[in-house]
């Protein structure tokens, strides 16, 4: 299988994680390319008529996306216990929480892209801080319920590890930790382990 990714991809990472903890990692080559929202990358073009990553091409060269997509595949060529739970309130739960999380990356991604590529005079103060009131509306949803999570590491807990990940990769000025103690401490927890560890964004 070929993945194309960027490593600082919060959405790619989502499929590299579970990768990993699936232990499929060596059977994907990872394809490093650079998006831009302003630029085709006609590479990817090829693959995703959206030109987003990540973007799969399995092994029979069939091409899915988005992570969700790329996710719940990846869980389906793998003997280890599954990420996505298979059906009713689990599975619905485990949903909405990669929706939540996945709904906090696109609000905190939009913001790195209206601060790092739209031109100065064009950006807008409001629309930046309602994305990021979006994210700690999320941050807040999920401090309220990640006691419950014990040891679980499916594709809710993945979701959240990228998404907290992302805020200290592109915008730890928010301090998204204050008011979130326990949120905090799953995240120093997750961080530990190899598969989080092996996908940090670079430096
Ligand atoms: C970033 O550099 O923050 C980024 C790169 C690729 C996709 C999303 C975000």
């Amino acid at each position: 299988m070929k993945l194309y990714i960027n490593k600082a991809s919060p959405f790619a990472r989502k499929a590299r994680i579970l990768a990993h903890e699936a232990g499929i990692a060596d059977r994907i080559e990872e394809i490093d390319i650079v998006v831009s929202p302003v630029k085709v990358n006609e590479v990817l073009a090829l693959e995703n008529p959206l030109v987003k990553i990540p973007a799969l091409v399995t092994d029979s060269g069939e091409t899915f996306y988005d992570s969700p997509v790329i996710c719940e595949y990846l869980d389906t060529v793998h003997d280890k216990p599954k990420f996505f739970p298979e059906a009713g309130a689990r599975r619905f739960a485990a949903l909405r929480i990669q929706a939540l999380t996945d709904g906090m990356l696109d609000a905190a991604v939009l913001c790195r892209y209206e601060t790092a590529v739209r031109p100065e005079p064009l950006r807008w103060k409001d629309w930046i801080e309602g994305q990021k009131g979006k994210v700690f509306g999320g941050l807040g949803a999920l401090e309220a319920e990640v006691a419950s999570w014990g040891d679980a590491f499916g594709i809710a807990q993945i979701g959240a590890a990228c998404a907290l990940g992302y805020l200290d990769f592109r915008f730890a000025d928010w301090g998204w930790r204050a008011g979130h103690p326990k949120l905090t401490a799953w995240f120093e927890r997750a961080s530990r382990r190899p598969s989080v560890a092996a996908t940090m964004p670079p430096a």
